[in-house]
């Protein structure tokens, strides 16, 4: 009788399998039978994707009659890797890493427009239009930091995708504290502080059509293995990366498939309208502002008070001089020169 024959599997699709049964072992040796089997090739055929993988930065040792042993991975953005990192949670996501894109924004944006299959995610080692709120430049060398943007099609309206950003910027400093033991904090409406320097910066952008969002991209910039003082100057005294902070090197592979799984799952909960109980308090673990003195930009227009907090909307909460509380769904917010009350 003739055997099914396995199913034809991309490059990528073998190498991730390999990649995810070699770490699955943490360092142990798995045979290479074994992985001939899983991947449905000869042996040959895993040794040739083995050697085509030790140009990308993996480090295999082979020992006769024991297998495989991982002993080396890249460091800076690899897809097979995050994919094989991902593997055990068994989502559903679509991938891309680049080496250099004008703006994973914009990317995730053309993708979705060409009908490209959601949730899909657009990382780059580094972006030539790297853009920030309000039009500015988000500096993007290739510096060992993360650029990185999720497209997703929601079709919900409008009005539900206020708080969209400050769920995310939860979800992000939620996993960052699990991840790294560190205590981030969040200045609304996107900023990621570390030490009250800007470790990172969310970017949600979306395509409305007759009030329902159609296409919804949301992009990240962190900071991770960066040294401040390769930044221009001006830079290193405002921005701060996780390695600095925890003065040492992040793995931005196994952190970034964490994210991923993160922020998908954060999508969801968002969609499922599961993260309404949960907002206020969840802000309120990391928010930076509340209890300072601040000042909201809005155009020519600026308030000064004290923050406090956010509401149901999202909007920041600002208490006037005057007693009144103010209400901002956007604005630009400066801290005030004074030590936190
Ligand atoms: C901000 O702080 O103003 C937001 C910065 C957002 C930067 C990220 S980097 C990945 C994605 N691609 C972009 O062009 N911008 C976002």
């Amino acid at each position: 009788m003739n055997e099914t024959p396995p199913p034809a599997q991309t490059a990528h699709a073998v190498e991730t399998a390999l990649l995810a049964a070699l770490l699955e072992t943490e360092g142990d040796y798995v045979s290479g039978t074994h992985l001939a089997k899983l991947v449905g090739l000869s042996r040959v055929a895993v040794w040739q994707h083995m050697e085509k993988m030790r140009e990308m930065g993996f480090g295999f040792e082979a020992v006769r009659a024991r297998g495989y042993r991982l002993t080396d991975k890249p460091s800076s953005l690899n897809a097979d890797l995050i994919a094989a990192y991902l593997a055990p949670r068994k989502l559903s996501y679509h991938l891309r890493v680049h080496a250099t894109v004008d703006s994973t924004n914009d990317e995730a944006a053309r993708l979705l427009a060409s009908g490209h299959p959601a949730p899909l995610i657009v990382a780059s080692r580094r972006q030539t239009k790297g853009r920030g709120r309000f039009g500015r430049v988000w500096h993007s060398e290739d510096n060992g930091n993360l650029y990185i943007s999720f497209g997703f099609r929601p079709t919900v309206v409008h009005a539900r995708m206020a708080t969209f950003t400050l769920w995310m910027g939860v979800s992000v400093c939620d996993l960052l504290a699990n991840f790294t033991r560190a205590q981030p904090g969040l200045k609304w409406p996107n900023d990621i502080l570390f030490d009250g320097r800007k470790a990172g910066g969310m970017l949600t952008e979306a395509r409305v059509d007759s009030d329902q969002i159609r296409d919804l991209v949301y992009g990240l910039g962190l900071n991770v293995n960066s040294a401040a003082d390769h930044w221009p100057e001006g830079l290193h005294q405002r921005a701060i990366s996780l390695a600095e902070y925890l003065r040492n090197p992040l793995d931005v592979n196994r952190f970034t498939a964490a994210l991923i799984g993160r922020v998908i799952d954060a999508y969801h909960q968002f969609i499922a309208g599961k993260h309404t109980d949960a907002m206020a308090e969840r802000w309120a673990r990391h928010d930076v502002l509340k209890g300072r003195d601040v000042a909201v930009l809005q155009g020519e227009r600026r308030v000064a008070g004290v923050a406090a907090g956010i509401d149901d909307e999202g909007a920041l909460l600002l208490k006037t001089k005057q007693g009144r509380t103010e209400r901002f769904h956007a604005g630009e917010v400066t801290l005030e020169k004074t030590p936190p009350r």
